[in-house]
């Protein structure tokens, strides 16, 4: 099994869902650990059970708050090896004919704005250190076009590619950065979408050759090794962790097809 021990991570969008789990999942690896979100009181609440690890209110769109962020987070720590990228807003689901531009503006600015200001405030310290890992988060609804997701799916097709960009630039500093494509995965973000009826749990497991949901533990998992020295010639990469959704071009349900 490959070790975290003695690494140093920031995990922003840490207090819910698959970055408060991907937290959990470095610590028990071996890395010292922080988190950064909006959400004060997550924070607390995750800091707690991973017995009190430094946490930075941030929003990550704005530029001088992911700068100090990470420049805090990594004095807190001694360091910084590893940066994972999980804050990040839902669409709204509307069509675009119909949508307004400040709401598709702020995903824009949260998901693709703040994995970059994250990105480059890490870069600061991992370049000149000629070391270090980051995991930025896209997701299916990227390569995949949904209706109703004018700003989520380009944030997160954009983070694919600013993933390759940033490798080039990185990798000759030894320096790798990666990202994960989630396919549907159980956390308040998705509840929150089932709740208002947005998405169809059932016809989304019909649809995925696993036939369910992903859990947060196997996002995090294929996040820790990205992260990990086990993935140490990988870069550039986007690793869909999506139960077969990106695979699959049938027709209809996996099972009927
Ligand atoms: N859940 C899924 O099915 C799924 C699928 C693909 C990709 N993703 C991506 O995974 C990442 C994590 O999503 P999740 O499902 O864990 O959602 P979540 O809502 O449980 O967690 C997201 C966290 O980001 C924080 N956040 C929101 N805006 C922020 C900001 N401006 N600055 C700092 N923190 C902010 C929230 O407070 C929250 O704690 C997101 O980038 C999301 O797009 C999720």
């Amino acid at each position: 099994m490959f070790t975290l021990e003695g690494r140093k991570a920031l995990v922003t969008g840490g207090a819910s869902g698959i970055g408060s789990t991907t937290a959990g999942i470095l610590r028990d690896l071996g890395a010292d650990v922080a988190l950064a979100d909006v959400d004060t009181d997550g924070l607390a609440v995750r800091s707690a059970e991973l017995g009190n690890c430094p946490t930075f209110a941030c929003d990550v769109s704005d530029e001088q708050q992911a700068e100090t962020t990470v420049q805090a987070a990594a004095e807190a720590l001694g360091g910084l090896d590893i940066a994972v990228n999980s804050a990040g807003l839902v669409d709204e689901v509307k069509y675009a004919l119909e949508r307004d531009m400040a709401p598709w503006q702020r995903i824009i600015d949260v998901n693709l704005r703040g994995t970059l200001q994250i990105c480059r405030a890490a870069g600061r310290i991992m370049v000149p250190a000629g070391k270090g890992a980051i995991v930025n988060i896209a997701s299916v609804n990227g390569p995949g076009g949904w209706p109703r997701r004018t700003a989520y799916g380009p944030s997160k097709a954009a983070i694919v590619a600013l993933t390759k960009e940033l490798a080039c630039e990185w990798g000759p500093h030894g320096v790798r950065v990666n990202a994960v494509g989630p396919g549907y995965v159980a956390t308040p973000m998705i509840q929150g979408l089932i709740e208002d009826d947005k998405i169809d749990t059932e016809r989304l497991n019909n649809r995925t050759p696993l036939g369910r949901l992903a859990t947060t533990e196997e996002i995090g998992q294929a996040i820790a090794f990205l992260a990990s020295d086990w993935a140490s010639y990988i870069t550039g990469e986007t690793l869909f962790v999506d139960g077969g959704w990106m695979a699959y071009g049938g027709a209809g349900d996996v099972k009927t097809f």
